[in-house]
């Protein structure tokens, strides 16, 4: 089935299911342990992704696979909790289909959050990142074998000037502390080796992760306004003594909790 087919049945579904009448604007993509935004919805709607038609399942942990809509501050928005990611096997293309669902929903302004280790020397567990660039360490672009074969970043950066500037006004409106930086997208699943992080560091890059690169490069491909928080939810191999664990990603998410709520709210409410 086209591309173009399967978007249209995973749209209706969602819109049959929910009786959508009023569209959302704006859309947030939850990472690993950041699911919690959700929970400050009022009026809301949730549905499986497992149940939408042609939408990939996700299989990791601290991932719902759920698609909630609702409101914060009065305005209607659509949240995505449970990412795709390449390393759960799939293509890079079944990777962006929920960018390409929720353009399809209307979705103009896209927020991605994820879950990162710190590389840079200034950053502590704990920080919040807005992302200002990223290096594509996946060596894959979701916009291969599209019609589109180039693709030009607007102001030459990926991330939205002006999601980005509301983001850091909201930030200091509020005394929360955002560092900003480059992200670095590895596969994973395994966490790095301390001679990567060596690398990554020496390339530039202040965060690493396993996402958020290719839904970047999608939603700057159907003309979305981007932006990307990371929550720097351990120091990365080698920087830091202590093993990884998913526990630590999940202990941290957990503890900025607060912190991270009011910042999304207050950039619904500023949006
Ligand atoms: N590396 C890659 N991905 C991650 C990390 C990390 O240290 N922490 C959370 N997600």
């Amino acid at each position: 089935m086209k591309l173009e087919q399967k978007l249209i049945e995973s749209n209706k579904y969602i819109i049959d299911k929910l009786k959508l009448d009023q569209i959302a604007d704006t859309a947030f993509i939850l990472g690993s342990g950041l699911s919690y935004l959700a929970e400050e919805m009022e009026n809301k709607r949730v549905l499986r992704t497992a149940d939408i038609p042609h939408y990939p399942k996700s299989t990791v942990l601290g991932h719902k696979g759920e698609i909630i809509i609702g409101q914060i501050a009065g305005k209607e928005i659509i949240i995505l909790s449970g990412r795709i990611h390449l390393y759960e096997g799939y293509t890079i293309q079944e990777v962006v289909y929920p960018i390409q669902l929720l353009n399809k929903l209307g979705i103009r302004n896209l927020i991605l959050t994820n879950a990162a280790g710190g590389i840079n020397k200034n950053f502590q567990a704990g920080d919040l990142m807005l992302l200002d660039g990223y290096i594509n360490n996946l060596f894959q672009d979701p916009g291969i074998n599209s019609d589109l074969s180039h693709l030009d970043f607007l102001d030459n950066i990926p991330f939205s000037t002006a999601l980005n500037d509301l983001i850091i006004e909201t930030a200091e409106k509020n005394k929360i502390k955002l560092k900003r930086g480059v992200y670095a997208a590895m596969t994973g699943p395994s966490f790095e080796t301390p001679a990567e992080i060596r690398f990554l560091k020496f390339a530039g890059a202040d965060a690493v992760g396993m996402s958020t690169v290719p839904e970047t490069i999608e939603a700057n491909k159907l003309g979305m306004e981007v932006a990307a928080i990371s929550c720097i939810s351990n120091l990365a191999a080698g920087i830091s003594p202590n093993k990884l664990t998913h526990a630590e990603v999940a202990e941290t998410a957990e503890r900025i909790k607060g912190t991270f709520i009011k910042l999304l709210k207050d950039i619904v409410t500023e949006i």
